[in-house]
């Protein structure tokens, strides 16, 4: 194939990530990472279930950087996972090093680039990353609003007992404990949610929602979720390839959208060819706006301890 993908990171979300990929079937894959041997194997099992799972994509597993070179885009899901316990406004100071080492080397070799970041805590690396990069904000977004409204879409579908594929849900805000889920435009089938389910039922599934990450670290124990994580980034990597204009929502610049500027928090935009080609409004009501505005305001005062 003529096109390629990068993933930096070998571990369970990186090696998901191309597992996804490559059965989408529309880019070659390269995956580096600085552990030797890991990405090698792992791309090259990967690449060996082709035959069968029906893709001709291949999965290079690399340690060198150079090898991203002429990547149409890159998923960043480098760093630390959590562990029971911590934020992911724990991982800080650690990730924040991983970002800034990958975004030279991505600036280095793929200067074309759109970068979906993925590792956490996540709106806080992907300012870090745009940052380091010096890429145009429209080419540098964050994957989790995505991966949070599919949490909230599975929890509908669970209770109701609907297909997955007739739900809809938007969650905003930082992908934390601020996160703000948006129940008064979550439906089934264009049903406003509210229509099937009682009150606070709506609620609990929120919130359930807003901690579901932690809800899957408690359990594994050693780390953090992976194969939603991994689903939702290829969902927006393929927006951006096949210039899909899909809704979607985004940790994305904000300028003054929502009262909120000079920050990366999760908003609904318009991903194409141009990566964030819009900003979408929603008329929040007063207390939606304000979740929203108090999730950036936790983020501006995490982003004072990196400096900026
Ligand atoms: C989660 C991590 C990956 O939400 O942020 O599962």
């Amino acid at each position: 194939m003529n096109k390629k993908i990068a993933v930096v990171g070998a571990g369970n979300v990186g090696a998901s990530c191309a597992m996804y990929l490559a059965e989408a079937n529309f880019a070659d894959v390269v995956m580096v990472d600085i552990i030797e041997g890991v990405p090698q194997g792992k791309g090259l099992d990967l690449t060996q279930a082709g035959p069968v799972r029906g893709y001709n994509a291949m999965v290079k597993g690399t340690n060198k950087f150079s090898d991203i070179k002429g990547a149409d885009i890159v998923i960043m899901t480098a760093g630390l996972p959590r562990k029971p316990g911590m934020s992911r406004e724990d991982l800080l100071k650690t990730n924040a090093s991983i970002v800034e080492s990958v975004g030279k080397n991505i600036k280095k070799y793929a200067p074309k680039s759109f970068v979906i970041v993925v590792s956490n805590p996540l709106d806080l690396m992907t300012f870090h990353m745009q940052k380091t990069t010096g890429f145009p904000k429209n080419r540098v977004l964050g994957q989790a609003g995505v991966l949070d409204s599919i949490r909230f879409r599975a929890f509908i579908s669970m209770e109701l007992g609907v297909a997955m594929s007739d739900t809809q849900a938007m969650v905003l805000g930082g992908h934390g404990d601020t996160m703000v889920p948006l129940p008064r435009y979550t439906t089934v089938a264009g049903i406003p949610i509210s229509e099937l389910l009682p009150k606070d039922k709506i609620k609990a599934m929120a919130q359930r929602t807003a901690v579901g990450g932690g809800e899957i670290v408690k359990l594994l124990k050693t780390g953090s979720a992976f194969y939603a994580p991994a689903a939702a980034s290829v969902d927006m990597c393929k927006a951006i390839f096949n210039d899909e204009k899909r809704l979607l929502p985004a940790s994305a610049f904000l300028s003054g959208q929502y009262g909120i500027k000079d920050i990366y928090i999760g908003v609904p935009v318009i991903l194409g060819a141009g990566g964030v080609e819009k900003i979408i409004e929603l008329k929040l009501n007063k207390s939606e706006l304000k979740a929203l505005q108090t999730s950036a305001n936790t983020y501006k005062s995490h982003l004072k301890v990196l400096g900026y």
